[in-house]
């Protein structure tokens, strides 16, 4: 199954696009609009790109009366990704979409790694929002933590029905002739190939973790990279970097996916599935 991943394109400019997904990810919602942060907020490195678009949004009131009834008429599985600044704000926009018909999933951007115990934090944002809504919830987690396979322990714990991995680290880039920071934001969101080794490192720690479905992505950019993640215990790919660079990458991926598992004799990807993982572990493929 191939996604997009959230905040890297948008479904209503590019409806052709969109239809090539498994399902729709939208760009994080929050509960009151925000404008983002000033530019520049994006610079390309040598080894993926940085963002600091700081969650711009048209806010979760304008979200479902204006983008969500459009998202719905694309006949794609709308996943929306939310984010609030506490667990109340969390559950508040889970309840808000809970209501919603057009809503297939709701994916908490729960991608905060500056707080002191990212455990309890996760615990606690996924309880709450568990708590407010019946449907799929997945959590969004960032690899900046001392132990992803805890985190994505504690979001099984507290109701989550999966885990959508990764979310970026924090870089910096600076401008080859003045040596000033790229972005208006000093540092910002690394993404794109040089997170790849990351995301699928977290990939396979929280498949070994939990038993919970993962939607994989960090750096995907061909049916090889797919193939890795579904190896190391992913059932969907989230394509997000390379869809500036081919925005009709969904479809190339499929095909190459499909041409990576015939050539290795596998009939579904789902024979592919926690591959990487040591004999014995066969289990693990049995997951969801
Ligand atoms: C421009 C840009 C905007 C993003 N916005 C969001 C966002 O709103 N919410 C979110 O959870 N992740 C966001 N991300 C992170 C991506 O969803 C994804 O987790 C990350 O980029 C890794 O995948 P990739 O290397 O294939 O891009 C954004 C990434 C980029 C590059």
């Amino acid at each position: 199954m191939i996604f997009n991943a959230s905040g890297c394109f948008d479904a209503l400019t590019a409806p052709d696009v969109a239809k090539q997904l498994d399902a729709y990810v939208t760009k994080t919602v929050t509960p009151l609009p925000r404008g983002g942060n000033e530019p520049v907020r994006i610079a390309e490195t040598e080894v993926g790109m940085l963002n600091s678009i700081g969650l711009a949004n048209p806010g979760i009131d304008r979200f479902v009366t204006e983008v969500l009834p459009r998202l719905a008429e694309l006949d794609v599985p709308v996943w929306v990704s939310v984010a609030g600044f506490s667990a109340p704000e969390y559950a508040e926009l889970c309840s808000t979409l809970d209501q919603r018909e057009e809503v297939a999933t709701i994916e908490l951007n729960v991608s905060c790694p500056n707080v002191a115990s990212p455990e309890d934090e996760v615990e606690q944002i996924v309880a709450t929002a568990r708590a407010a809504t019946s449907k799929t919830l997945y959590a969004k987690l960032s690899p900046a933590v001392p132990d992803i396979g805890a985190v994505a322990a504690a979001a099984e714990r507290a109701g989550a029905d999966g885990l959508s991995l990764v979310n970026t680290l924090r870089g910096l880039s600076l401008d080859e002739r003045t040596l000033a920071p790229k972005l208006s934001t000093v540092t910002g969101g690394l993404s794109g190939p040089a997170l790849r080794p990351v995301a699928l490192a977290a990939v396979f720690a929280a498949r070994r973790a939990t038993r919970l479905p993962i939607v994989g992505m960090g750096g995907i950019e061909n049916g090889r990279h797919a193939l890795e993640f579904l190896a190391a215990g992913a059932h969907a790919c989230a394509l997000g970097t390379v869809l500036f660079a081919d925005p009709y990458a969904p479809r190339r991926v499929r095909e190459e996916l499909a041409a990576q598992l015939a050539e290795r004799g596998f009939a579904t990807p789902v024979e592919a599935r926690s591959l990487a993982h040591p004999e014995g572990e066969a289990d693990l493929r049995a997951v969801a």
